[in-house]
């Protein structure tokens, strides 16, 4: 079979490509330690008031400046449904939900999670400025969706 000249340099270019992506992608994921997140943290989400970090919700100081705010979302609310928060700590968000899948979205923050039973998720938040945050559910739930919001405080 004849090949043209051009479409051998052709092949060769796009073979040599292809070892190539392949050989940066086997370094990173083998020699720099470049993998998905590992660690998916699930917990039962029939036994989430008696699953730490929820057992206790709310606030808990870290370290200096640090805190984690655990939240249980629920239809159609939040636990603790108020929460006073120092202004410039670093706040690390854990929410879950007990029953269906919610959201959790601060207007005009960088804050939206999905709350999802038996999963648990993170964010971390620095509120600059005090005043009262509301937090919204964007995820439809049912027939009191609208109504579900909690107050954060940021003093
Ligand atoms: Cu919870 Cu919508």
């Amino acid at each position: 079979m004849h090949i043209h000249r051009l479409e051998k340099i052709w092949l060769q270019i796009g073979i040599g490509m292809l070892i190539l992506f392949l050989a940066i992608t086997g370094v990173n994921a083998f020699a720099m330690g470049q993998q998905p997140p590992t660690g998916h943290h699930m917990i039962d989400p029939a036994k989430v008031k008696e699953t730490a970090p929820f057992d206790k919700p709310g606030l808990h100081k870290i370290s200096e400046n640090e805190y984690e705010l655990v939240i249980i979302g629920y239809a159609f609310g939040y636990t603790p449904g108020e929460v006073e928060v120092p202004a410039g700590a670093k706040i690390r968000f854990t929410v879950t939900s007990s029953d269906v899948v919610h959201g959790f979205q601060i207007p005009n923050t960088a804050v939206n999670l999905m709350v999802v039973p038996g999963e648990v998720n993170h964010m971390t938040y620095t509120f600059k400025e005090p005043g009262d945050y509301l937090v919204l559910c964007n995820e439809y739930c049912g027939a009191a969706h609208e109504g579900m919001k909690m107050i954060i405080k940021v003093r």
